[in-house]
């Protein structure tokens, strides 16, 4: 099995969508392992993000990253990582099917940066750096 980590970004604690989004990870069978609500810092926003320095949406990402509080989840499950992308939807909500989360849930708000409700890692390699930096301990 493999486990992933999945962000609700600060629209989706905002808009209250936290438990929606845990009810469906687990209505997909994949097994909560650990769940923090927690305010980023820059320099974890810096170390998760580093894929991204010098792009143009980067300084509203991470500056949207810090507008509140995120949940922070692990989840584990065969196929987790690829599973919970495809529950996610693509990365912009306008485009993203329904009944995926940004499908259902996410939309366009015309600002500098997607808010789209949800972070998944996008490899095992990702996955293994990512749980990492937002769970030391586990
Ligand atoms: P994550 O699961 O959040 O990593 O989304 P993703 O893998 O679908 O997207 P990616 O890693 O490419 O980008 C990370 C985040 O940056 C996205 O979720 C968006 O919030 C934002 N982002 C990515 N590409 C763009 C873009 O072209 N324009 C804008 N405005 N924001 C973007
Ligand atoms: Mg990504």
């Amino acid at each position: 099995v493999s486990r992933t980590l999945v962000l609700v970004k600060p629209d989706g604690v905002r808009r209250g969508l936290s438990g929606e989004i845990l009810r469906r990870i687990e209505a997909k069978g994949y097994t909560l392992v650990a769940v923090e609500l927690t305010h980023a810092t820059d320099e974890l926003l810096a170390q998760h993000y580093a894929e991204h320095e010098g792009k143009p949406f980067y300084a509203p990402l991470v500056e949207f990253m810090r507008s509140g509080p995120v949940l922070a989840v692990v989840a584990e499950g065969q196929g987790v990582i690829p599973g919970f992308r495809s529950l996610a939807g693509a990365t912009d909500p306008t485009a993203a099917a329904p009944g995926t989360i940004r499908g259902d849930l996410g939309r366009d708000w015309g600002l500098k940066v997607q808010q789209n409700l949800v972070h998944g890692s996008d490899s095992e390699e990702s996955a293994a750096r990512e749980i990492g930096l937002w769970f030391p301990n586990l």
